[in-house]
């Protein structure tokens, strides 16, 4: 694929007033969003909620694009149409989560690398003839008393950047997702720090391995206090750390940032991306990918009944709706009153 179909499918991906659906939770991950609200998780409970989800009516007015798991890309709806081509039916880009999760790093006490490399072309042509798009790869790195090392981020840059390169090779744009976790007692500067150090690593490795910027997306954590620390920076103070973060790391030539939720209350999410976007224009678009911040309220509604699942969407619907106004600094606390159900 030549380059600027990637770019094309990176600025789709980040168009004005949509963002990304993160439905690529593993077997393990969504077994423990089922078992929150007593679901067992079968093959067919899983393609149920991903169904309800998938068939929302309206969502694609905020969402760009959905990215899915290995199962999921498989699986069909119950009329027999492929995921993949049900979204691609509704003008929205399927893609798939291509890691296989983070395992522990030798000699690195509490910290991991995340695996997959290995055969990961085959697995890209093979993706992209089931009609993925783009790609997404997760790093994790911890806040600690002593981590994380620059062992820990430089091993798992270079990994992050071996998964873009083969990823823009196979014709499919790598969504490339450094997550400092916020957990942990932390502040905010030591977020700052080690998030600023991350995202360094990470383009000096995209560079090195001759990434094209232009045909990426990158998936940053916010930069928060932990959600351990005594005292938490608001809203505003978010907002501007993240963006002073990302000024000083990310090249203008990236299209695209959409922002992980991890743990925050759907509302903070929402928040958070709405106080920077008011601050704009920036280089990029900033948008979301988020996965528990869009589907909490959905999940809670359906607790597995198939008689909740107009409520469910409808939950879903809505805080798509939130962050699409985030998206543009058009959001407020009262647009979640006006529209809430
Ligand atoms: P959260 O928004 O729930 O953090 O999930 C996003 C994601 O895709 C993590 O890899």
């Amino acid at each position: 694929m030549a380059a600027n179909d990637l770019e094309a499918t990176a600025r789709a991906l980040v168009a004005p007033g949509t963002g990304i659906l993160a439905a690529d939770e593993s077997t393990s991950t969504i077994q423990k969003r089922f078992d929150k609200i007593g679901v067992e998780s079968t093959e067919e409970t899983r393609r149920a909620y991903r169904e309800l989800l998938f068939t929302t009516e309206g969502a694609e007015e905020a969402i760009s694009g959905v990215i899915l798991y290995d199962e999921t890309i498989r699986q069909s709806s119950a009329d027999g149409t492929a995921f993949p081509k049900l979204l691609e039916s509704k003008g929205i880009v399927p893609g798939i989560k291509v890691d296989i999760g983070a395992k522990p790093l030798a000699n690195a006490e509490g910290e991991t690398i995340t695996e997959g490399l290995d055969g990961l072309r085959e697995r890209l042509d093979e993706y992209r003839g089931l009609g993925a798009r783009f790609t997404k790869w997760r790093a994790v790195i911890t806040i600690g008393a002593d981590i994380p090392s620059d062992y820990c981020i430089w091993a798992n840059a270079h990994a992050l950047a071996r998964f873009a390169g083969l990823s823009q090779e196979a014709g499919l744009v790598p969504i490339v997702e450094p997550e400092v976790l916020m957990d942990g007692d932390h502040s905010i500067e030591r977020s700052f720090h080690f998030t600023a150090r991350t995202q360094h690593a990470v383009f000096t490795e995209l560079h090195d391995q001759r990434v094209a910027l232009e045909g990426m997306l990158l998936k940053p954590n916010m930069v928060l206090s932990g959600y351990e620390a005594p005292k938490r920076a608001g809203v505003q103070e978010v907002a501007e750390t993240t963006l002073r973060c990302l000024k000083h790391t990310v090249p203008a030539a990236v299209p695209g940032i959409v922002f992980l939720s991890g743990g925050q209350t759907d509302e903070d999410a929402t928040a958070h991306l709405n106080a920077m976007n008011a601050m704009g224009p920036h280089p990029w678009e900033l948008s979301f990918s988020y996965g528990r911040a869009l589907q909490a309220p959905a999940l809670a509604a359906w607790g597995g009944e198939e008689a909740n699942v107009a409520a469910a969407q409808e939950a879903y619907l809505h805080r798509a709706r939130m962050n699409g106004l985030a998206r543009s600094g058009t959001w407020s606390p009262e647009r979640e009153q006006v529209t809430a159900r």
